[in-house]
C-alpha cells in the first residue's frame, strides 16, 4: 500500500482527483492536506467520509514543522501538491497571500519530501500541479509548448512561475524526483462561484448583472475538470522523471462567446425564455493586466501518454450547469457570509 500526500484537495480540482485515486487504487492510502481557507470546502468530498483508504488532514504547508511531522508519522512515497491561492483577481488584491503560500508553502513542502526522501529517493515522487499562466499572454496565434519561455504577468503567474522554478531547482540540485504539469482553464462541479462559469450561473439564477471584464475578447482554453483528473493520475504514475507536460482541452472560447453560450444552456435548464440570460451581460471595467489569450498545445501528453480530452464544451457545458441547479444548497452554503461581503465589494470597484 502506497501512501500519497495530496495537498489542496478540498478545493475544485483536488476534490475531483481524490475522488478519482480513492475509488481508482483502492490499495493506496490518499491523505488529504488542507488548511480549508474560504477555496477549501469539506463537503466536496462529504461521499467519501467513510472509505477506508481516505483521511482528511486539516493543516497549512506553511507550516513546515507540521508538514516533517506528517511525513514522519505516514512516510509517503508521492506527493501530488495542488494547494493554492489560485485566483487571479485576489492576487491583484493581495498579492502575500499568494507568495506566502504558493511560493513559501511550496518550498516547505519541497524541503519536508527532500529531508524524509534523501536517503533512498527509489520510488518517491513529487508532482507539482500548475499552471498555463505562467507562460504569459499570446496573441491571435500560437500555442504554449513545454519549451515556451516563461512570461508570467500577474502576482498569481508570478507566483505559479516561482514554485515551478523551485520544484525544478529541488530536482537539479537534489535530485528530488519531480514532475510538473502546466494545464488551461478547467470548468465543471465544486468550482468556487468567484471563477468565470460558476459566478456567471450563480448570477444567471439570481438574476443579477453578469460581468463581462473589459470587451469579453480574452481568449481561454477550457477543459473538463475531471480529463484534468485523469492526465494528472497519468502523469503522476506514468510520467517521467523531471518532465513537464503541457495539459488543454483544445477548446478555446472568447469570454463573450463562453458566456453566451452558457446563457442559452441556462435559460434551457431553468425553463426561462430563449434568450433572458443574454440581456443581463454588462460590459465592465477590465482586469488589470489582463492576459488576452492562452492556449495549450497538449502534443506531447498526447504522443507519449495517449491522453487526450474526452468531454466536449457543449456536453460539459450542461453538465455543469445542471450541477449548480441540483446542488444550490451547496452554492448558497458558500455564497453567504464573508465570501457574500468579499464579493459584493468586489463587484462595487468593478
Ligand atoms: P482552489 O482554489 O479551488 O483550491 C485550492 C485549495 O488549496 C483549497 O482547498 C484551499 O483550502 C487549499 N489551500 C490554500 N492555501 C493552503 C495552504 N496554505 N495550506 C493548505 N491548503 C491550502 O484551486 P483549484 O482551482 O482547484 O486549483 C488547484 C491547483 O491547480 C492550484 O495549484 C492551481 O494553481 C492549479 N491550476 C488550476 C487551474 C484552474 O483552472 N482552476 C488550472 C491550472 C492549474
Ligand atoms: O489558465 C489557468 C488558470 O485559469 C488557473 O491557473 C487559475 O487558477 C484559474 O483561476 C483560471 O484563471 P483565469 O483568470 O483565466 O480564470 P477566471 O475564471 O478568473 O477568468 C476567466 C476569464 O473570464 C478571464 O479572461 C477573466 C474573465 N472574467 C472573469 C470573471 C471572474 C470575466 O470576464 N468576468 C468575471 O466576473
Amino acid at each position: 500500500m502506497a501512501n500519497i500526500l495530496v495537498t489542496g484537495g478540498a478545493g475544485f480540482i483536488g476534490s475531483h482527483l481524490i475522488r478519482l485515486m480513492v475509488n481508482k487504487y483502492p490499495g493506496d492510502h490518499i491523505f488529504n492536506l488542507d488548511a480549508l481557507t474560504y477555496a477549501g470546502n469539506a463537503e466536496n468530498l462529504k461521499d467519501l467520509e467513510q472509505a477506508a483508504n481516505y483521511t482528511f488532514i486539516k493543516g497549512d504547508i506553511t507550516d513546515f514543522t507540521f508538514l516533517e511531522s506528517l511525513f514522519d508519522k505516514h512516510q509517503f512515497s508521492g506527493v501530488i501538491h495542488l494547494a493554492a491561492e489560485s485566483h487571479v483577481d485576489r492576487s491583484i488584491a493581495n498579492p502575500m497571500a499568494f507568495i506566502t503560500t504558493n511560493v513559501v508553502g511550496t518550498v516547505n513542502l519541497l524541503n519536508a519530501a527532500k529531508n524524509a526522501w534523501q536517503d533512498n529517493y527509489e520510488g518517491k515522487r513529487f508532482y507539482h500541479v500548475s499552471t498555463d499562466e505562467v507562460y504569459g499572454s499570446l496573441g491571435a496565434e500560437g500555442y504554449f509548448v513545454e519549451e515556451t519561455p516563461y512570461d508570467p504577468r500577474s502576482p498569481y503567474s508570478a507566483s505559479k512561475a516561482s514554485s515551478d522554478h523551485f520544484v525544478r531547482a529541488w530536482h537539479h540540485t537534489y535530485g528530488l524526483p519531480i514532475v510538473v504539469s502546466n494545464c488551461s482553464n478547467n470548468y465543471g462541479p465544486y468550482q468556487f462561484p468567484e471563477k468565470l462559469l460558476p459566478l456567471m450561473i450563480n448570477n444567471i439564477r439570481h438574476g443579477k448583472p453578469l460581468p463581462v471584464y473589459g470587451d469579453g475578447s480574452n481568449v481561454r482554453d477550457w477543459l473538463w475538470v475531471e480529463d484534468h483528473a485523469a492526465a494528472i493520475d497519468l502523469i503522476y504514475r506514468e510520467g517521467l522523471n523531471g518532465e513537464t507536460y503541457n495539459i488543454g482541452g483544445n477548446n478555446e472560447w472568447s469570454n463573450l462567446d463562453l458566456v453566451h453560450k452558457l446563457c442559452d444552456v441556462c435559460d434551457e435548464l431553468l425553463g426561462r425564455p430563449a434568450g433572458s440570460a443574454r440581456k443581463t451581460i454588462t460590459f465592465v471595467t477590465d482586469r488589470p493586466g489582463h492576459d488576452q489569450r492562452y492556449a495549450i498545445d497538449a502534443t506531447k501528453l498526447k504522443n507519449e501518454l495517449n491522453w487526450e480530452p474526452q468531454v466536449q464544451v457543449e456536453e460539459g457545458l450542461r453538465r455543469t450547469v445542471q450541477w449548480y441547479l441540483d446542488n444550490s444548497e451547496w452554492l448558497e452554503n458558500i455564497t453567504s457570509g464573508a465570501y457574500r461581503d468579499y464579493y459584493a465589494k468586489m463587484y462595487q470597484e468593478r
